[in-house]
């Protein structure tokens, strides 16, 4: 059994949708495993220095919302590599507003980078790997997506709806050797939480409901996507993998 084989992405092509504390990680989770990653962000700067570090990978400056864009990179992504074998989607933002303020701007943008952003993504990679009969597509959600936690409607609404989305692809890409998959971190201190975390204490309240009894590290769900993107997870799909230290189960 040569387990080293299972995680071998060399010659592979992944695509990643937001390149923040998270991403970051998982674009050198690929580049480390012999994968060249497009590394894609709104932030243009970061996206490009996420890619240097990494090492083999192209950063790419996009805005997920712009259905014209993220086609357009997809179709220059598969014509130059002749395929995509991977698409991780992470680009997201936290609002944290009680309900009775929360504006519809915010719940529109919400919605748009959180769940728009992740759907075209699916749609441009997939109609490829759909063709192509291969492919593995990781979103991210988070356990905020499966309860009613208060002051994060929009966030815990778009988390819920990429589950679903999730599961749709995963149901009607079931026979094209497509598998849709997400995962979910457990409270991790990147920029997303910011609003949350800016307060001491809001970190030992979240540390505290956490089984595990600590924060995820923004690593810490590298290896559950090397994993959905293996050959290993061939009947995997549909699934959502929680890497929250317990607190799903809570
Ligand atoms: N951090 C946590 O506590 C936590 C917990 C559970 C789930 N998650 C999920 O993990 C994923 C990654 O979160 P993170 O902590 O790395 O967040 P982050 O804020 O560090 O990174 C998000 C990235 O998305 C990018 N982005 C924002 N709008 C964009 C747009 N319109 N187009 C393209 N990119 C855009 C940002 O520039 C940023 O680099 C998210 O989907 C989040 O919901 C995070």
């Amino acid at each position: 059994m040569n387990v080293d084989a299972w995680f071998d992405f060399s010659d592979q092509v992944v695509v990643v949708n937001g390149c923040g504390g998270i991403g970051r990680e998982i674009v050198r989770g690929f580049a480390d495993r012999g994968a060249h990653v497009i590394a894609a962000d709104v932030d243009g700067t970061r996206a490009g220095s996420v890619a240097r570090e990494a090492g083999s990978a192209t950063g790419v400056q996009i805005d997920n919302r712009d259905g014209a864009a993220v086609e357009q990179l997809i179709a220059e992504t598969a014509q130059q590599h002749g395929k995509i074998d991977v698409l991780v989607n992470t680009a997201a933002v936290y609002v944290r507003v009680p309900a009775l303020e929360l504006t519809e701007a915010d719940f529109d943008r919400s919605m748009g980078i959180n769940v728009k952003g992740t759907w075209l993504f699916c749609q441009s990679a997939g109609r490829r790997m759909v063709e192509r009969g291969s492919g593995r597509i990781i979103n991210y959600t988070s356990n905020a997506g499966a309860r009613g936690s208060a002051l994060q409607l929009a966030y815990n609404a778009s988390k819920a709806a990429v589950i679903s989305l999730t599961k749709t692809l995963a149901v009607e890409w079931a026979r094209s050797g497509v598998t849709v998959n997400a995962v979910a971190p457990g409270p991790t201190d990147t920029e997303l939480m910011a609003p949350a975390f800016s307060d001491p204490a809001a970190i030992s309240g979240f540390a505290d409901r956490i089984p595990q009894g600590e924060l995820t590290p923004p690593d810490a769900s590298v290896g559950p996507v090397l994993f959905l993107a293996s050959s290993q997870a061939r009947w995997i799909t549909g699934h959502t993998l929680f890497a929250d230290g317990g607190m799903s189960a809570t």
